[in-house]
């Protein structure tokens, strides 16, 4: 999704912008461009890499310490050099960059044409450009103010004029936007590692808020002109993790992280007999004893950890849990009341679709829990509850850290629930308390076999289609397999509950075809091989995911990725590592943009 830039102070702004548009990469983007004033408007843009940007940046510097940036992600007309932002008015005196999707934009423009404007690219950012210029009487923000009474949708809007040197003015309606706050300098991002190096004190623009930024720092106050406190936020996360840390890929070194994200998200957090301590999980006993059902709301893989969430809530707490895509229903009159629980999963903290599954399910009197892995996100800022995953900034688009996390924190939830409820005693909570100690290390553990996992990938580098089966939780892990697999080797995959594949899909099995079976529950263990041996009547070829001392599996399976013994219900944790590693090396050996995988963003923030 695009990302946004902006820089007052005494530097020179084109490299700091360029500097921050670099470190917002991982939002995904297929252009960049920035702006800057000095006496007049200077704009450079091109389509694709930030390097090209960089180039033409060398060929034609900027001079000027003040300005913008952005890199974009196409909604409204193709990638091009022409439709990249930032896009000024036709005098250009007004230029403007945005993220999110302006609703009204036809009707907006053609009225705008029916005035004599002429537009230079497709997008519908642009004629902000022209509505600002129009609206503009000496003082920008009320330009600004009236010409986003006009525009309807979701959106960050960064403005700046000649006319007002010194000067960025930003309004935010949905779409992530954040103040960094340095010695004479101040920084706008849409998100906080563009500029983490370069200070670590913050503050976050609320939806339907204007922020005015100088070198002295930023005023805040709503859309409206109503004055707004806002409380400095110090972020303590370590540049250093939002740097590649010597791995070829952010996704191999946040796959690699796993262990110390396991520790984290448990830190301080669970006592040996399974009482489970959440800073920010505000409700009583009174709430988790009495409230009557569970529903999870998330999209990609987000709701594939939501899939294990729901297996877990329902083995340890018997309470009704539905999991649904939040894209879904956010549209499909949800059966959420006042006696709900909300968890609303995402990593970023601002998916769109997320946001509006949450909202709707407070509308209809839910008590909501985010899960997220972003302070200060949206998302958190929204819930009555608030469970951090503590993952550190996760920067390749393919998540990989940020799910185990979320797992780790839908365990623990589950047991503060289930203490207060009674359904949890203190055999069963010490046990899953003592398993879920073991995991750093079990994770450790399996990170040291890649050699197996790279033989595994190799086998199935130039097949045409994989199916991931198992049953469960195995399932849900199945679904997170195969969606990491399709997402950066672009091979065709899909996951399905192994009892489902001989009611169709078993017709696609044909000799060689590769079929992953995860295999840790052990309640299902004969019955998800009857489904193994019924692909390897077809001649398909099977890879399981097995434990390490599961002495069986070999005679069904071409061959094995063990994985250290755990408790059942904690089996999803390792199992999925090798299902991460085993897409990595697919992609590498494919030769793929690991990080920033073709057509995907990190953080969606439109519908
Ligand atoms: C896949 C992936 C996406 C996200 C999804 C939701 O690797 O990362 O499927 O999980 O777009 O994003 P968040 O968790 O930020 O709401």
């Amino acid at each position: 999704m695009c990302g946004i830039m902006g820089y007052v102070g005494p530097q020179q702004a084109a490299p700091v912008l360029l500097d921050g548009l670099r470190r917002l990469e991982y939002r995904g983007y297929d252009s960049a461009g920035v702006a800057v004033t000095n006496g007049k408007i200077d704009v450079r843009k091109a389509e694709g890499k930030i390097d090209r940007l960089a180039n033409l940046l060398d060929d034609e510097p900027l001079h000027g310490t003040v300005g913008i940036g952005h890199t974009r992600w196409a909604t409204h007309g193709e990638p091009s050099d022409v439709n990249a932002h930032p896009h000024t008015d036709p005098s250009g005196q007004f230029v403007v960059v945005h993220n999110g999707i302006i609703e009204n934009f036809q009707t907006l423009r053609e009225a705008l044409q029916e005035d004599g404007h002429d537009f230079t690219s497709d997008t519908d950012t642009e004629i902000l450009a022209h509505l600002v210029a129009n609206e503009y009487e000496g003082d920008l923000e009320n330009a600004v103010r009236r010409a986003v009474a006009k525009a309807e949708g979701a959106y960050a809007l960064v403005v700046m004029t000649k006319h007002e040197p010194g000067k960025i003015v930003a309004v935010r309606r949905i779409s992530p936007l954040i103040v960094g706050l340095g010695d004479g300098e101040t920084f706008l991002a849409s998100d906080i590692p563009a500029v983490l190096h370069r200070t670590r004190d913050f503050l976050i623009v609320e939806d339907g808020e204007m922020v005015v930024v100088t070198e002295n720092g930023a005023v805040i106050e709503t859309i409206a002109g109503e004055p707004v406190a806002r409380e400095v936020m110090h972020i303590d996360w370590d540049a250093e993790q939002a740097e590649k840390g010597g791995f070829d890929h952010f996704m191999l070194k946040e796959i690699h992280e796993q262990p110390a994200v396991v520790t984290e998200t448990l830190g301080g957090r669970l006592d040996e007999d399974g009482t489970a301590w959440l800073e920010d999980v505000h409700f009583d006993d009174d709430f988790a004893r009495d409230f009557d059902e569970l529903w999870i709301t998330a999209c990609g893989t987000a709701y594939h950890a939501g899939l294990v969430g729901k297996e877990i809530f329902r083995r340890l707490l018997r309470i009704p849990t539905t999991v649904e895509y939040a894209h879904e229903m956010r549209y499909n009159d949800p059966l959420i009341s006042d006696r709900s629980l909300t968890v609303a999963i995402s990593q970023s903290g601002e998916t769109a679709d997320t946001l509006a599954a949450a909202r709707l399910a407070k509308e209809r009197g839910s008590r909501l829990l985010s899960l997220t892995n972003v302070v200060g996100s949206t998302l958190s800022r929204e819930a009555d509850d608030i469970l951090y995953t503590r993952a550190g900034p996760e920067i390749s688009v393919a998540s990989t850290k940020a799910y185990l996390a979320m797992l780790i924190a839908q365990y623990l939830l589950a047991l503060r629930i289930g203490r207060a409820r009674g359904v949890v005693d203190e055999g069963l909570a010490a046990r899953v308390a003592h398993g879920l100690s073991l995991l750093p290390g079990q994770v450790e553990q399996l990170l040291h076999r890649e050699e197996e996992v790279i033989a595994a990938a190799e086998e199935i580098l130039d097949a045409e289609d994989v199916y991931f089966i198992g049953r469960g939780l195995d399932y849900a892990v199945a679904m997170e397999g195969s969606l990491k697999l399709k997402e950066i080797s672009y091979l065709h995959s899909e996951a399905m509950p192994a009892g489902e594949l001989k009611h169709g899909t078993l017709a696609l099995i044909t000799a060689g075809t590769p079929v992953i079976v995860v295999l840790t529950q052990q309640a299902l263990y004969d019955k998800t091989i009857s489904a193994v041996q019924e692909v390897k009547a077809r001649g398909g070829k099977v890879l399981a995911i097995a434990y390490e001392d599961d002495d069986q599996i070999h005679k069904f399976a071409h061959s094995v990725l063990r994985i250290p013994r755990a408790d059942d219900l904690l089996g999803p944790v390792a199992a999925v590592v090798p299902l991460q590693l085993l897409a990595y090396h697919v992609a590498r050996l494919r030769g793929h943009d690991i990080d920033q995988p073709r057509n995907l963003a990190k953080s969606v923030t439109v519908e």
